[in-house]
């Protein structure tokens, strides 16, 4: 996790800072920092909070900060608690080496010791600080150049990492690094500009370079920029790539919050996700990463889907999906749990790895895995040229736009809309589905942007979830219910309302009340149940009444025309009917809407929630 951003050109680096790192905000925001050059030396500010606080923090100095070269991080602390010290850029001990990072040093603690042993002090907690040491040590010992010292360091480094690192006596440098981490540069014609990822300086240029993994650049000001390999100091020559980013998708617009944003972007961002891929006047799905890949998804004799969070909850819609259509097992795994159980895998397997980000270290390391031992792996990413992307054998993109609210919510309807059409091209591909149901699903799937509308749009709905807001968000627990397909979907409405509210919120399946759950319920306790009509509609009512005799209050998503279950129901959301394999792509909505809702009343920051980062670049 961690943001950082950096600068070095004729331009004054910190409104290019201080407005890249707020952009960078989404990747942690418990501490930031910056650090301008220039001849005469450095300015150096950080503080605890978020990046405005930085912003007040300087601005309370009145001195203009001058400087063409800068460098700036964003923190979600890993090594040490968010405070002043840690906070990121890290300076050695002579004070003449300053830097920033992202990622984690896992052998920090060794180094530690052997720089302790030879006089080093640190001031904080963190792994960084020993990283800067590390090299500064290495440049004194060996009477090294920066770039040569940081190199040898980096190759005893045991982790990932995204750095930049200036030597405070030659400012029109950086250096920076890549390992592990995501690290893009962009670049015009004299300045470069460093960041995690290109939104910070598409602005300023099109043109960006992805670092790979293990290579290093050396950047100098009115200089070719100059690529190696961190491992023997080969020279690579740099590939550039044009960013197609449109502004409008990165700014909040009319809405308070991204989140809400994101979710109203949801009709659009689902006909995205289908466009190009759904061709109905054929009644076919075209998706290139499976076509090539044809035998491998007939002769697939089970699926793995590896995932974490919100995304893990999309695969098991996916389960779903593929068995019911498709007729293949499946297992759906966390990724941070696959990774460490030695899976047996081997060449016959078909792994799918679902991310928003495609930067998940968990996600990222058990594709890699499941590479090594030979699988065929298969991506269902969101970020174009994400680490993930870019690693695995095939994949399809979500294309639901940038999604910057911590809750992932657009994001979620793309990968089942994706895991949809994945599931109905097996289905047949294996004859596993009949013609009608085939072409009803896919007539179906080119309603849900009208369907999704009509629950967005009428005020009416809005205002029962507004309603229901008011009376529940300052109770301390909700349980979410759903049975089949809506069991995922209930997993993810409790996960929102965690995340952005902090309330404590579980989902289960309905029928599992009675084994243990149902002992929590009382008057006071909110039961939000997905009751649509298709599916387990009967047994859903009988969980309904269960709860009604023990005087929970029952919030329930139903269907239009319902009668049954909103009889029994305090409160009662309407959504449009659909088939049940396409049903989380509507139930899900009212409970994102919810989650949001009873966050802003009760005053949380929904885009930022404590503790959290967008996306989870360490295991
Ligand atoms: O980028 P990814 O989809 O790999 O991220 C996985 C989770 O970190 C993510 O879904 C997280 O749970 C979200 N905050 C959920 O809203």
């Amino acid at each position: 996790m961690c943001g950082i951003i950096g600068y070095l050109g004729d331009r004054q680096a910190y409104p290019i800072l201080i407005n890249g790192l707020k952009k960078l905000e989404y990747r942690g925001y418990d501490s930031s920092g910056i650090a301008i050059f220039c001849k005469n030396g450095y300015s150096l500010y950080k503080t605890k909070g978020k990046v405005d606080e930085l912003e007040k923090k300087i601005s309370s100095y009145k001195k203009k900060i001058k400087g063409t070269t800068g460098i700036g991080h964003t923190r979600w602390a890993t090594h040490g608690v968010p405070n002043d010290l840690n906070a990121h850029p890290h300076v050695s001990n002579s004070s003449e080496l300053i830097m920033i990072h992202n990622g984690i040093i896992e052998n920090y603690h060794a180094i530690k010791v052997i720089l302790l042993e030879n006089g080093f002090t640190f001031k904080s907690k963190t792994d960084t600080e020993v990283l800067v040491n590390l090299i500064e040590y290495i440049k004194k010992e060996n009477k090294l150049s920066l770039e040569e010292a940081v190199r040898i360091s980096l190759n005893e480094i045991i982790g990932a990492y995204s750095i930049a690192i200036v030597d405070k006596s030659q400012p029109e440098t950086i250096i920076i690094a890549k390992l592990g981490s995501p690290l893009a540069l962009g670049i015009n014609k004299k300045e470069f500009f460093i960041a995690s990822d290109p939104i910070p300086f598409i602005n300023y240029t099109k043109n960006a370079i992805y670092l790979k993994d293990g290579e290093m650049a050396i950047l100098r000001k009115n200089k070719e920029l100059d690529l190696r390999k961190i491992r023997d100091n080969y020279k690579l020559s740099p590939i550039i790539n044009k960013l197609k980013i449109n502004l409008k998708e990165i700014e909040k617009g009319e809405y308070k919050y991204f989140m809400l944003k994101e979710i109203y972007e949801q009709p659009k961002t689902i006909s995205y996700t289908l466009r190009g891929r759904l061709i109905i006047s054929d009644k076919i799905i075209c998706v290139n990463g499976i076509e090539i890949n044809k035998d491998i998804f007939i002769n697939a004799k089970s699926i793995t889907i590896v995932a974490c969070g919100t995304s893990w909850h999309a695969a098991l819609i996916g389960e779903y999906l593929l068995e019911q259509l498709a007729r293949i097992p499946v297992e759906v795994e966390y990724a941070s749990e696959f990774r460490y159980r030695n899976p047996i895998i081997d060449k016959n397997d078909l792994i799918i790895v679902i991310s928003q980000s495609g930067e998940t270290a968990d996600t990222l390391a058990a594709l890699k895995l499941a590479k090594k031992k030979g699988a065929f792996v298969f991506g269902i990413c969101n970020v174009v040229g994400s680490s993930i992307a870019r690693n695995v054998n095939a994949g399809i993109y979500t294309h639901a736009g940038p999604e910057i609210g911590v809750a992932s919510t657009k994001a979620f309807t793309a990968q089942i809309a994706v895991l949809i059409l994945l599931s109905l091209k097996l289905a047949k591909y294996r004859s596993t589905v009949n013609e009608n149901k085939y072409h009803s699903l896919l007539n179906e799937l080119t309603n849900i942007p009208k369907k999704m509308d009509n629950i967005l749009k009428i005020d009416r709905h809005i205002h029962i979830i507004k309603n229901i807001s008011k009376v529940f968000h300052n109770v301390n627990n909700f349980l979410y219910l759903g049975r089949g397909i809506n069991f995922p979907v209930a997993l993810e409405g409790a996960l929102k309302l965690k995340e952005i509210s902090y309330i404590h919120a579980e989902g289960y399946p309905a029928a599992e009340m009675k084994h243990g759950p149902i002992a929590l319920v009382d008057e006071n306790m909110p039961v939000v149940i997905i009751a649509t009509k298709k599916g387990c509609y009967e047994k859903i009512i009988g969980n309904i009444q269960e709860i009604k005799a023990r005087k929970g209050k029952i919030i329930a998503i139903v269907n239009e025309g319902d009668i049954q279950a909103s009889i029994m129901s305090d409160y009662v959301i309407k959504i449009p009917e659909i088939s049940e394999e396409l049903s989380p792509l509507l139930t899900v909505i009212p409970l994102q809407l919810l989650a949001y809702q009873i966050a802003c009343i009760r005053g949380k920051n929904v885009d930022q929630p404590r503790n959290l980062a967008k996306s989870v670049t360490v295991e």
